[in-house]
């Protein structure tokens, strides 16, 4: 079947040497774990810490930290042997196309542009709250009429949002190494307010508020219709909230928080040692930052009773409880810093996800093209800025926040199941980097991301389901003829 086509690995890095798409090697192992944590520290932990903690595990919620990032290591591992067997800009997407096919490949592709492009257009949403946020505390303002709302309207226009977008699309045109200066000091900003948060709120723990640390049991989140999650529609199983089950649904809620790791992946081609660096980058960046979860989390439930926490502003609030309103702008500083590295990162990977796919010609080729002068991809950089900014600008897109972790969750269970795939058909390739324990590993990893993913909503499922049929019919009508290996195939067949 033709739609199982595979690109071979050896097709894949040639293509890298094709002078019109060529990106340039710039990038460092320092560079790729710093990329990493920029993407990675953003609104989660800024949020989802205080509503996972109080609604589901009470200061469990650090062992769900700790299990979403056991799950995210699994598949980071699966990730870091791909991206050093294939160091291939793409990622998930350029992995898919060397094992399991051209359409699954195409649906990874399509998959990941949702997850990355949408994901830059909630976050930059997130960042004109803080903004505004801070621009308040410093005593200035922003007027209603053009800022963030709560009940966000279509045609309501952030303007924060779309500049910040428009910025920080300039920028990525520009290029990598500039980008990735920027994002250094924002990284450091952001990592500064972090640890802050951490020293600053041990002197400020009561120990009784870990008394019970895993509170016990206490019946279900009542969720029904649309609203409620796939793996309850269809076998019943409600999540649970509190008690041991409490801690698996708080972990399925902070996932967010981990995602990004994964663009690391995307800039393959633009680093200096990728068989080498990139698994640094990936593994290296996701374990400073459950280290950091862990820790933040241990101090927010040892400051304040789960059962006190405010849930939509639990850092600042924390510090707002004990009398320390300064700390608070500060805290509203750091997520403005480290929420913007977070939209830059995923609009690069969504940039470069669709450079691989246009190379390929599953989507028009003239349009992944590079500047000879940038060396980057400036028609796909400029599409996909307007894209977003459009979006977190016009539109109400924060409602759609789960598509981002479904998204991320089919990539994650797809990679880690190619992994033990490409060992049996490519046993011979040199593999720089290897998961241990395949294929046990690999297919643990894929079962918990699936597990994950059935807690979403059946809501979230059905715009996936809608979303996905977009992307067939783009393929079919599209990508199918034009593939480029499947034009290399008829060519030697003929011949
Ligand atoms: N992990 C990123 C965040 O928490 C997506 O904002």
């Amino acid at each position: 079947m033709k739609v199982l086509r595979t690109k071979s690995i050896e097709q894949s890095l040639q293509d890298t040497d094709d002078p019109e798409f060529q990106l340039k090697r710039k990038l460092s192992a320092l560079d790729l774990t710093v990329f990493g944590i920029g993407v990675i520290i953003g609104a989660g932990i800024f949020t989802l810490t205080g509503k996972a903690a109080a609604q589901y595990a009470g200061p469990g919620v650090v062992f769900s930290f700790v299990l979403a990032g056991i799950c995210c290591g699994l598949a980071a591992l699966c990730y870091a042997e791909f991206a050093s067997t294939v160091p291939v800009s793409g990622s998930a997407y350029t992995f898919s196309y060397a094992t399991l096919g051209e359409l699954v490949a195409w649906i990874i592709g399509w998959d990941l542009v949702l997850e990355l492009m949408l994901g830059a257009s909630v976050v930059a949403q997130g960042w004109s709250t803080y903004f505004v946020t801070f621009l308040d505390e410093i005593g200035l303002g922003w007027p209603d009429a053009i800022g963030p709302t709560e009940t966000p309207q279509w045609g309501h226009v952030n303007l924060p949002a779309l500049l910040l977008v428009l910025v920080l699309m300039a920028l990525v045109a520009i290029g990598i190494k500039e980008s990735l200066r920027v994002n250094l000091v924002l990284v450091g900003i952001k990592l500064f307010i972090v640890l802050f948060v951490i020293i600053a709120g041990l002197f400020y723990i009561t120990g009784s508020n870990y008394h019970p640390f895993v509170p016990p049991r206490a019946g279900s989140v009542n969720s029904s219709g649309l609203g409620q999650p796939l793996i309850q529609w269809v076998f019943g199983l409600e999540p649970a909230t509190y008690g041991v089950l409490g801690i698996i649904s708080a972990a399925s809620v902070v996932f967010f928080a981990y995602i990004g790791f994964d663009v690391v992946a995307t800039t393959a081609e633009e680093a200096r040692n990728p068989q080498r660096d990139l698994p640094r980058g990936i593994i290296g960046s996701l374990a400073i930052c459950t280290v950091l979860y862990v820790a933040v989390s241990l101090v927010i439930t040892g400051m304040v009773r789960y059962d006190k926490i405010d849930t939509s502003a639990a850092l600042a609030s924390a510090f707002r409880d004990v009398g320390r309103d300064g700390f608070a702008t500060l805290i509203a500083a750091g997520a403005v810093a480290g929420l913007t590295t977070v939209v830059m990162t995923l609009m690069i990977g969504a940039i470069r996800v669709l450079f691989a796919m246009s190379r390929d010609a599953l989507l028009p080729h003239g349009f992944g093209r590079t500047s000879p002068r940038t060396g980057t991809p400036v028609r796909i950089t400029l599409t996909v800025g307007v894209l977003v900014a459009l979006v977190a600008g016009l539109t109400p897109i924060s409602k759609l926040e789960e598509m981002v972790n479904i998204g991320t969750l089919t990539a994650f269970a797809l990679v880690s199941l190619a992994v033990p795939v490409l060992r049996r058909t490519r046993p011979e390739l040199e593999r720089p980097f290897r998961v241990p324990l395949s294929p046990w590993l690999p297919t643990l990893a894929a079962l918990i991301c699936v597990y994950l993913a059935l807690n979403l909503s059946l809501e979230t499922w059905l715009r996936f389901v809608v979303w996905m049929i977009i992307g067939f019919a783009i393929y079919f009508t599209y990508g199918y003829r034009r593939s480029r290996v499947g034009r290399a195939a008829a060519v030697t067949t003929t011949t």
